[in-house]
């Protein structure tokens, strides 16, 4: 179907629950691509739906624009993501992510004797002096030293 091949920038942004300014930032980034009518109106193949699927996905799982982009740019041709394209990306994205929920979950778990506390010791909080960092540079105001 004709519309269908030439979505306008309101019809993408309506089907994908996203803004126009959203769709006009992912294309300076270089995530999607447009082209332009006669009229010079921006217009959108069918397969940017999935393709915004797929950055919107992406983003659930923490995953930057720049990181992003760069996926799409290392596709053949630099296709739209199908579904075993999806598999392998995501695949490489939960090791980062399973990286961020661990250093989340030591956060978490340091963060315990702090609740209640508010001491922001240097010698004690691990929060704000985690493995005491600074008492390896000296003692006194060291975090004003630079
Ligand atoms: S606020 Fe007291 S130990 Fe962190």
């Amino acid at each position: 179907m004709l519309e269908e091949a030439n979505l306008t920038v309101g019809a993408v942004a309506k089907r994908c629950g996203v803004k126009v300014s959203t769709l006009h930032f992912y294309e300076q980034k270089g995530l999607i691509r447009s082209w332009r009518n006669a009229g010079n109106q921006r217009r959108y193949k069918r397969d940017v739906l999935r393709r915004i699927s797929v950055i919107k996905a992406a983003q659930r799982l923490g995953v930057s624009l720049e990181e992003i982009a760069t996926a799409f740019a290392n596709l053949p041709d630099n296709r739209t993501p199908d579904k075993a394209d999806w598999a392998k990306l995501s695949q490489a994205w939960r090791a980062d992510l399973d990286a961020r929920i661990a250093a989340l979950t030591q956060l978490r778990d340091s963060l315990t004797g702090c609740i209640g506390c508010g001491c922001l010791s240097l010698a004690r909080c691990p929060l704000y002096n985690p493995d005491d960092k600074f008492g390896e540079i000296g003692v006194g105001a060291v975090k004003l030293l630079g």
